[in-house]
């Protein structure tokens, strides 16, 4: 048939859009007002009770003592064999810095093997064939291949016989998210889009199966690892598989659609940003940004309500990949059920719903391939970027810390009612519904003295009433489903995008992310103490100015009295992202060539090595002088760098800023150890059981290629990973140091 490509090339970043319209603070208001591992198992380390391990990501690793906690009842026995030796005590960056770079591969340090381990379209059952990597794989085999744009990331080490064993060094179920597409090279010439409608149903359905989850099991032999095709616990979770709704929004009104009239159930998750553990052994695969998925091109049918939720969460227009637009629909509404528009009579006659039923939490038992996966729905719906794990403590609550991935968006967290048992672990799903399904969620206000507040998102208090000016809240699901609304109202601090969340095993301090943001989202006037900067940092390679905080920094907090279920902490600006050439006002963490960066989003802390950061970028403000980057950091406490004065200016302001800020790192605390190819994130990492494996994903290789290129291998911008004139695939790597030694270190 003769079809029209689809040639509106992709943004660079879809996934940013900001639709928070309150007057939050921007603490211009509040100065003024003020001026007047994850789990605990005992893994032989320290005292029973007394070893705490968190993993918010990448899971793995050894066990470390965990300094500030109380001591606890004494956990369950050790269900793995003892950890890895621990490092020595003076922890130092053991490699040499890698040079910024445009080239069109992975670099890492000498001394150390990256190799590439799970690609896009790589079939995970014996029954599939190698992918052909041209658009021609049949779509009916991609439920059983994996994804595109890997992202966050899980190492489950498992024992002979086959259970949960954190410390295992050579064999494990890595589980993963596939958060997008980069269709150009998904199909034989891009997405066929006729009329403004998707024309080829195999088309769609290639990328319903793409996006999601990927459960893969990995060995280790000799020094090499590799993933094993015909491994039992090999599954894909993707925009078809069924999951249950639970929790207290589960059955509510909200939640009713055509598909599921009670409101129990709903069908794939999408979007699969950062991810998140849980002590008992499963994974949280986070929902982001799910409202640009849905078609809402006309008001009609909904409730003044109904359309204030559609506009805080940003849900509006044709929906980014069209898929609504596929015609004939399928008699249980493929197609149809991304299309939000209120088209039947009542809510459990169509799909006005739809999207109520994604910005969850979602977790999966990875060692039950036929489990059905929850979405959480006590942790509050947004733009979940990940779900970091808190220290873990027999007898206290578990928390989970979590980013609101726009512009302007929030810092949560959710605080279980129930405490932690020991004799929990290795208890699936049902242990998800003891300590997922019942807790208190709270946002973050960071003031102006470096001190901030948790706000209980809570009917009735903290603003959130029927009475609220922007939102009339109705019930404690109402709160839930509308959590952005809630948080608004309960006067949250605005932050400049929050990406991923990581917590310092050896202080328990919570480390976020926030990637960047634009003058539009945050100008000169709008600076306030923790979201400081505003500046211009030009590519050498336009004359455009980049306005705003377009390099990004990483906050840092500590909840009070090492308890993490506290409501008050103290803060800090770790790390500032900036071009080493940029004035001390911008590169306040004093960056040089060495480890120089920008927009930080993945961030995860090694467990076999406590103390020591991992740091990704996705970056399009730097990328004149190179390409994303993975680099390593030993960083100290909050506080340790003081009160800052920062000078911002515009071409018609300057204005003064106070904040607080890190102990400027130096090449000993901040060292670049990979940078990836052409137009590639980086972003996932997690470790092996003995942390002498790091696993790494590189995300969307090419990403820039236009449509009318598709036929010219020439014009890719990447062929990465395969070369040649192969088009270019988002893939897993996998990082050993030659003399077999932790990495980094
Ligand atoms: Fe999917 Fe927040 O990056
Ligand atoms: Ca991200
Ligand atoms: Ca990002
Ligand atoms: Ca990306």
């Amino acid at each position: 048939m003769t079809a029209n490509t689809r040639s509106d090339d992709r943004p660079v970043e879809i996934e940013d859009i900001g639709t928070n319209p309150t007057s939050n603070p921007s603490f211009t208001e509040l100065i003024a007002a003020r001026l007047s591992r994850r789990r605990l198992f005992g893994l032989g380390v320290g005292t029973a009770g007394t070893a705490m391990l968190q993993a918010c990501g990448g899971g793995g690793g050894g066990g470390t003592a965990f300094p500030l906690l109380p001591a606890a009842p004494a956990p369950a026995p050790a269900p793995s064999p003892a950890p890895a030796p621990a490092p020595a005590a003076a922890m130092k960056l053991g490699f040499n810095p890698v040079a910024k770079s445009l080239a069109d591969v992975v670099t890492v340090p000498a001394g150390y093997t990256a190799s590439v381990l799970f690609r896009l379209g790589d079939p995970i059952t014996p029954a599939v064939a190698a992918y052909r990597n041209d658009g021609s794989d049949a779509a009916d085999t991609f439920d059983r291949r994996a994804g595109d744009h890997h992202d966050g990331m899980t190492f489950f080490g498992i024992n002979a016989s086959n259970k949960w064993a954190p410390t295992s060094a050579a064999r494990g179920l890595l589980v993963m998210n596939h958060e997008a597409i980069t269709p150009v090279f998904l199909h034989p010439t891009g997405q066929t889009v006729v009329g403004g409608a998707r024309t080829v149903a195999d088309e769609v359905l290639r990328e319903f199966y793409v996006h999601g989850v990927s459960v893969i099991e990995v060995n280790k032999s000799g020094s090499s690892w590799s993933y094993k095709q015909d491994s039992s616990f090999n599954r894909r979770v993707h925009t078809l598989t069924e999951m249950t709704l639970s929790g207290p929004a589960a059955k509510t009104d909200y939640l009713k659609t055509k598909y599921s009239t009670d409101g129990s159930k709903t069908r794939g998750t999408v979007n699969n940003c950062a991810n998140g553990t849980t002590p008992w052994g499963t994974y949280l695969t986070c929902e982001e940004n799910w409202a640009g998925y849905f078609r809402r091109t006309t008001g009609t049918g909904a409730t003044p309500k109904q359309l204030a939720s559609f506009s805080r969460y940003g849900v509006s227009g044709t929906g980014r990949e069209l898929w609504a637009t596929v015609t004939p629909d399928t008699a249980d509404n493929l197609y149809g059920r991304w299309n939000c528009e209120a088209t039947g009579a009542t809510a459990t006659d169509d799909y006005r719903n739809g999207p109520n039923t994604y910005g969850w939490v979602v977790e999966i038992d990875p060692f039950n391939p036929s489990s059905t996966p929850k979405k959480r729905t006590a942790l509050g719906r947004f733009g979940h970027e990940g779900a970091c794990l808190g220290p873990v403590v027999v007898g206290k609550p578990l928390v989970w810390y979590m980013g609101d991935d726009s512009r302007n968006e929030y810092i949560y967290k959710f605080v279980s009612t129930k405490n932690w048992d020991a004799a929990d672990i290795g208890g699936g799903m049902a242990a998800g519904d003891k300590y997922m399904d019942d807790g208190k969620l709270y946002v973050a206000r960071f003031d102006a003295d470096g001190t901030g507040a948790w706000l209980e998102l809570k009917l009735g208090v903290n603003n959130i009433t029927a009475s609220y000016a922007n939102y009339a809240f109705a019930d404690a699901a109402d709160v839930l489903v509308n959590a952005r609304h809630a948080a608004d109202a309960a006067g949250a601090t605005k932050m400049d995008r929050p990406e991923w969340t990581a917590v310092n095993p050896k202080t328990g301090e919570v480390y976020v992310t926030l990637t960047n943001t634009n003058a539009s989202s945050r100008p000169i006037g709008s600076t306030d103490a923790a979201n400081p900067r505003y500046y211009n940092a030009p590519k050498t390679t336009s004359s455009s100015p980049q306005l705003g905080n377009p390099n990004g920094h990483i906050v840092r907090f500590a909840d009070n009295n090492g308890d993490a279920t506290s409501l008050s902490f103290k803060w800090d600006v770790y790390l500032f992202g900036a071009r080493s050439s940029a004035s001390a006002d911008v590169n306040i963490s004093q960056l040089s060539a060495d480890n120089d960066f920008s927009s930080p989003d993945g961030m995860w802390f090694s467990e076999a090595a406590p103390g020591l950061l991992w740091l990704e970028t996705d970056d399009g403000a730097y990328t004149d002088v190179t390409n994303c980057m993975l680099l390593a950091a030993l960083p100290g406490k909050v506080g340790d760098g003081g009160a800052r004065t920062i000078v911002n200016f515009s071409d018609t302001t300057t204005r003064s800023q106070k904040t607080f800020v890190g102990k400027a790192p130096g090449t000993d605390g901040l060292r670049r150890f990979l940078v990836g190819p052409v137009e590639c994130e980086i972003t996932g990492i997690a470790e092996s059981g003995d942390g002498r494996a790091l696993f790494v994903n590189i995300q969307h290789p090419g990403e820039d290629t236009k449509v009318a290129d598709i036929l010219d291998p020439s014009k890719f911008t990447s062929h990465w990973p395969q070369g040649g004139t192969a088009r270019p695939r988002s893939a897993t790597i996998v990082i050993t140091k030659n003399d077999g030694g932790l990495i980094g270190l």
